[in-house]
């Protein structure tokens, strides 16, 4: 007989599962023990023989952080060229108790971003992934981040994080409570509304100063940034071209705005097409990939062109390309070119997340993501998007 009982009891245990056996022939009860813990799994099985009013002390005993396990995955295995799941381990951790200032969070959404590839690199074997997610305060010790707030955080790839936000560095938006994005998905929060967001806006518009009828080429042009960076310059009044690898993300690049697209992928001449999209040349190039897409753009640049250097994913997973020398063109075209992180800009978060939103909600900044499920499939998430997988921001949904 399953029974539903004590539930109500204990807060953070959603469910109570017991299957009482009274055919045994001794005095004790056999009592087999489910109970389905905050993580929304059935975390917890025990069977053993005990009078009746002992599962309830052993409840009582798994109530709060104090024993709430987190699954994490841990960087198993230096990367080597592309990522593989040989590269990822899951392991458990039980969660310590809440103390002054800190609060629990259980993870709605986990980011998987390109920097992950060669930021890991630093990090030695058996490290936790790194990364941010967007999560539920479950308890909490710290009024700024009480229960029931969506956060973001950088938390890593774990499923509940025990955080005291003053432990971690200043010199990030490692940890905040999600401004309200009414009707959106909090998972915009890894995306258009957060750190991929801000790259884009504040890239775009404090390096590259685009101005009314000028040509903007953005390469990785379909991903959480780039698509970003065309619809922006086509609110400043540019012309916008994407690069991109495939015909379907050329096709939703035209379909929110871009006017001319090339697949770098299935070009024989990527300068060729670039010279016959942009006839009058390329007044901001913003590079997501260096190599040889970026060889070719810097090429066209014309005279006081700007240059965002903001990633380099052409060769996160392998060796750098060798390219033309670019110097000449920078002298003779007056050129500006400029690398950046977007963390420059941590004084100003708010800013760039208030404008994307304003944008998102006047209907003119589309957004759109390419939804893993479960936190089992992480590490295929990166793998994919690493490969192209992905059209806009890559996340995974706990
Ligand atoms: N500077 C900063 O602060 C900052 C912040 C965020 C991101 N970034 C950088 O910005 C770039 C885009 O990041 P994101 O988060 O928006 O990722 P994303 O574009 O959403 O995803 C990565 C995309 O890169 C493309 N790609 C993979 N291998 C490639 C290759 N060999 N050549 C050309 N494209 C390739 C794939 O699209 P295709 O199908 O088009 O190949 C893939 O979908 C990355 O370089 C990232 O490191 C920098």
């Amino acid at each position: 007989m399953f029974t539903n009982a004590y539930s109500t009891l204990f807060q953070h245990i959603r469910r109570l599962y017991l299957c009482i056996d009274n055919s045994t022939k001794d005095n004790h009860i056999l009592v087999y023990f489910f109970l389905s813990h905050i993580t929304s799994r059935l975390d917890l099985v025990e069977c053993q023989k005990m009078r009746l009013f002992k599962p309830i002390i052993a409840a009582h005993r798994r109530y709060g952080s104090s024993a709430l396990s987190a699954q994490k995955w841990i960087y198993a295995k230096t990367f080597k060229g592309e990522p593989n799941q040989q590269n990822f381990r899951l392991e458990k951790e039980e969660l310590p108790a809440l103390k002054d200032g800190e609060f629990l969070a259980q993870a709605q959404y986990i980011s998987v971003d390109p920097y992950m590839r060669p930021y890991m690199m630093a990090y030695p074997e058996g490290s936790l992934m790194i990364g941010g997610q967007v999560g539920k305060v479950l308890e909490s010790k710290n009024t700024s981040f009480p229960a029931g707030a969506t956060v973001f955080g950088q938390f890593g790839w774990r499923t509940h994080t025990v955080c005291n936000p003053s432990d971690q560095p200043m010199n990030g938006p490692y940890t905040y409570v999600l401004p309200d994005f009414g009707s959106l998905p909090p998972s915009l929060g890894l995306g258009v509304l957060g750190m991929p967001g801000n790259t884009a806006y504040f890239g775009l518009l404090e390096l590259c100063n685009p101005k009314e009828g000028e040509t903007v080429v953005v390469s990785g042009a379909a991903g959480a940034v780039g698509s970003l960076v065309g619809q922006i310059a086509k609110l400043k009044g540019c012309r916008a071209i994407g690069i991109a690898g495939s015909d379907a993300k050329c096709h939703w690049l035209k379909s929110i705005g871009f006017d001319g697209t090339i697949n770098y992928k299935t070009t024989n001449n990527i300068l060729a097409d670039l010279k016959k999209i942009a006839p009058k040349g390329i007044d901001v190039y913003f590079d997501n990939v260096g190599g040889q897409i970026s060889e070719a753009a810097i090429k066209l640049m014309n005279l006081y062109g700007r240059i965002a250097v903001c990633g380099t994913i052409s060769n996160y997973n392998t060796s750098i390309e060798k390219v033309t020398d670019p110097m000449r063109m920078m002298v003779y075209k007056q050129l500006k070119m400029e690398g950046f992180t977007v963390w420059r800009w941590t004084d100003r978060w708010t800013e760039g997340i208030a404008a994307n939103l304003k944008w998102i909600q006047e209907g003119k900044l589309k957004w759109q993501e390419t939804v893993t499920e479960g936190f089992e499939n992480t590490p295929a998430a990166l793998i994919d998007m690493l490969k192209g997988g992905n059209t806009g921001k890559a996340v995974v949904k706990v």
